[in-house]
């Protein structure tokens, strides 16, 4: 069986979680796309692992593979790897020599390029690890792949090709001055003994033949999708988005194992009750805003530039209802500690999600969150001009003038979750389930799963998607 996990909104809707909790049944545990952008929590009882690089399944002492379609950045992964050790754990890990290096001037230009944007809002609030332009020398066919730091004469002639390029981008360009991150002797030496220890390591490998050869000998295999679908280069709302596809075409594409096979097995979305964004662009269903982030937002001015606001009244429960959402749900960025904007769930978002995704099944998170509000709402469709839109629209300027279109539910109490994974779906809150399956209904996906806390035992399975057959 082939299981893809798949984040439906905007990232960090719990994926690590959710691919811990189903790496019991897995040998393999794939990232397809992204690279140290991503930041995916496990918690194993007292033990939280926060990771960027390393497939969640690793903790579970799962086999972890880095697919093509990543961007790696070795010095991240060599000490994320040696932190992991340093905890007890000994993940096996396994690199595609066609993933593509994230180098130093990667990161240098990704926070250049943002500085630059800035005036026209057009920065995305990028992590700042390099990924686009990483991506971009890949499209470029410049890009330096993990296979080439194998081979010091590759690996310098390479470089000698591109790293002037990049200096005179950074110098010539955007006027930036650069220093050691465009060095070409400095760079040689400190990759070729990344080389030389992935080497000893014997951590490479060729990954689309090495997955086929374990699929063939019975090996379960779940790929573990990074950032989300409205993050998608290609389906989410450009520019405002991340380098690659979390789609589930990329598991196929980032990982050398055709679409037939990705396409047979179980596709799982995974929702977070509400929505979370770290980074800048539109978000319809936002309550209040954060500065930095929240387009045209000042925190002293409230939620001035947003028309759907009656009063300052309104507009300063919206505040309060998202520093109660936040708070509650822990919204700070597991990689850059930003704290994260918040919003109504979105079925526009999840019906785009899912058709773009073929979800057999959704993993609906933070379902504990939400508890105690009195009421909760869902964004069924969006009102734009007068035009009713069930789906996201693909002009990200379009989407920004959606106004939600809302219906609400009563809230749910907080309850003993312990006791409720225990006794299954039917222990959960009355309120709740109606929610739920209302949310289900709308997509027309049923649930796999309900999370009602952080832990690796706070999900309640419905419908395990290793338990179906191939
Ligand atoms: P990912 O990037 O999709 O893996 O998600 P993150 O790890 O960045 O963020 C999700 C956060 O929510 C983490 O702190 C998780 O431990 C936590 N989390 C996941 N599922 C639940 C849930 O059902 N309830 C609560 N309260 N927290 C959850
Ligand atoms: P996980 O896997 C949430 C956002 C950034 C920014 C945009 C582009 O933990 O869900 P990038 O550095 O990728 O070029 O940034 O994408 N972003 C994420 N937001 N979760 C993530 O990963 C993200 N990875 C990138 O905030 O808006
Ligand atoms: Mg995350």
């Amino acid at each position: 069986m082939v299981v893809t996990i798949v984040g439906s909104q905007l990232g960090d809707e719990g994926k690590g979680g959710i691919v811990d909790r189903w790496s019991e049944s897995a040998d393999i545990v794939v990232r397809y796309q992204g690279g140290d952008n991503a930041g995916h929590t496990v918690v194993d009882g007292e033990d939280t692992y926060k990771l960027s690089l390393v497939p969640s399944g690793t903790v579970r002492g799962r086999v972890g593979v880095l697919g093509n379609g990543c961007v790696v950045n070795p010095e991240t992964l060599l000490s994320e790897l040696d932190a992991l050790r340093e905890r007890g754990l000994d993940p096996d890990l396994k690199v595609a020599r066609r993933a593509h290096v994230i180098f130093p001037y990667h990161c240098a230009l990704d926070g250049i390029e943002e500085r630059a944007k800035e005036d026209k809002e057009l920065d995305a609030g990028t992590t700042g690890r390099g990924i686009g332009p990483t991506y971009e020398d890949k499209a470029g066919r410049r890009g330096i792949r993990i296979g080439d730091l194998l081979d010091p004469e590759v690996l310098r002639g390479r470089l000698e090709y591109v790293v002037p390029q990049k200096r005179a981008l950074a110098e010539s360009v955007f006027g930036v001055e650069t220093g050691e991150s465009f060095d070409i002797d400095r760079l040689y030496e400190d990759y070729k003994q990344y080389g030389e220890r992935l080497r000893e390591e014997d951590m490479t490998v060729n990954a689309g033949a090495y997955l086929e050869r374990e699929r063939e000998a019975g090996g379960e295999i779940l790929f573990e999708g990074a950032q989300g679908t409205v993050l998608d280069i290609d389906h989410g709302n450009y520019p405002f988005v991340t380098s690659s596809n979390p789609t589930a075409g990329g598991a196929s594409v980032g990982s050398g194992l055709g679409p037939g096979v990705v396409g047979q097995g179980e596709t799982i979305g995974v929702v977070k009750a509400y929505l979370s964004r770290v980074g800048t662009g539109p978000l319809p269903t936002e309550l209040g805003g954060v500065e930095g982030q929240t387009p045209g937002y000042e925190a002293s001015e409230g939620n001035a530039d947003r028309d759907d606001t009656d009063d300052g009244e309104d507009a300063e429960r919206e505040e309060a209802l998202a520093t109660e959402i936040r708070e509650a749900g822990g919204e700070y960025g597991t990689v850059t500690g930003r704290p994260r904007r918040v919003g109504w769930l979105d079925l526009p978002m999840l019906r785009h999600a899912a058709r773009a995704s073929s979800f057999s099944g959704l993993a609906i998170n933070h379902v504990d969150t939400l508890a105690a509000l009195d009421s909760v709402r869902v964004c069924e469709r969006y009102d734009l001009a007068g035009e009713s839109l069930a789906t996201i629209p693909a002009r990200t300027e379009r989407w920004s003038r959606c106004e939600p279109v809302y219906r609400e539910f009563d809230g749910w109490p907080d309850a003993d979750w312990e006791r409720v994974v225990e006794e299954g779906y039917g222990a959960l809150p009355e309120n709740a389930r109606a929610y739920l399956e209302y949310v289900s209904d709308e997509v027309k996906v049923p649930i796999a799963a309900v999370g009602v806390g952080p832990g690796r035992e706070q999900t309640i399975v419905l419908d395990d998607p290793f338990e179906h057959s191939d």
